[in-house]
């Protein structure tokens, strides 16, 4: 879909990180910006920075909260107009041991990493397809498409690849485009923030040192922000941030095929 001047795009965890990166690229082509995030102080300031560029409105918005979701919709298009663009981006790395696992650490994975991706395609894809025109893009992850130890992660990634591959079919004679973004490491601080939340829920401190080493090897927000708003504009289905994940990706498929 081609991103215009005046297009409306929603982003959910939109204040930093790789939703920012995504805000800031829209903003500089005049596209219309619906921030939403669950951390309200950052969102503001996020908010300010992309009011310099184009017009933004700010919603606190918890992805797991359905009725929120739909309000923030309907608010957002009474004021904005129609959105064209959703970006649902929100997502936390929780992470658990075999022998830690409980039903809260899997619901909290599920719920902001997949369930948080359904409320907003359930929230808008309706509106968009009976409008005929949309583009929705759903942020999984390299561990979307090949396994890591991360069974908590790795479960709702894959669910997100598989949704958004499913409705990209079924969506397209409705004139709505969906596409996955499966990024490799991005330095963004995601590993403090989801650690922040509660004790428990993120990485254990041994494990913190290499994977946001890891993170920092990769691009920058702003660098992936303007490849996703390309790879929109390029109606793309998979989106990627460099070449890693089409490496594993390829080994992935050639252990499934070599397997007799
Ligand atoms: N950084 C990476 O290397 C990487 C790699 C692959 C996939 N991803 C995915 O990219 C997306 C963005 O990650 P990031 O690295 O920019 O992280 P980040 O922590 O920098 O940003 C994520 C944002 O989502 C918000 N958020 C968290 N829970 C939320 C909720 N319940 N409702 C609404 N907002 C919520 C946070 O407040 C934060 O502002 C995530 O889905 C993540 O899984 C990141």
């Amino acid at each position: 879909m081609r991103v215009r001047t005046g297009s409306v795009a929603l982003i959910t965890g939109g204040a930093r990180g790789i939703g920012l990166g995504i805000a800031r690229a829209l903003a500089q082509r005049g596209v219309r910006l619906v921030l939403t995030d669950v951390d309200a102080p950052a969102l503001r300031r996020s908010g300010e920075e992309l009011a310099e560029l184009t017009d933004v409105r700010t919603h606190r918005l918890d992805v797991r909260d359905r009725v929120a979701f739909a309000a923030v919709a309907d608010e957002a298009e009474q004021e904005f107009g129609e959105v064209d663009l959703l970006f649902n981006n929100a997502g936390i790395v929780p992470f658990s041991t075999v022998d830690e696992m409980t039903y809260d650490k899997w619901d909290l994975a599920l719920d902001v990493n997949l369930n948080g991706v359904v409320n907003g395609v359930q929230t808008f894809l309706p509106r968009m397809a009976g409008r005929g025109r949309g583009h929705i893009v759903n942020t999984a992850s390299g561990a979307g498409l090949v396994a890591d130890p991360n069974f908590l992660y790795v479960t709702a990634k894959f669910a997100v690849v598989g949704l958004s591959e499913s409705l990209r079919l079924a969506a397209a004679g409705r004139g709505v485009e969906v596409s996955v973004l499966c990024p490799g490491p991005v330095d963004t601080g995601i590993v403090a923030h989801t650690r922040s939340l509660e004790a428990g829920v993120g990485l254990p401190d041994d494990l913190v040192p290499s994977v946001e080493a890891f993170l920092r090897s990769g691009p920058g927000i702003d660098e992936v922000g303007e490849g996703v708003v390309a790879a929109v504009e390029a109606g793309k289905q998979w989106i990627f941030t460099g070449d890693e994940v089409r490496v594993w990706v390829r080994k992935r498929m050639e252990a499934l095929l070599e397997s007799a």
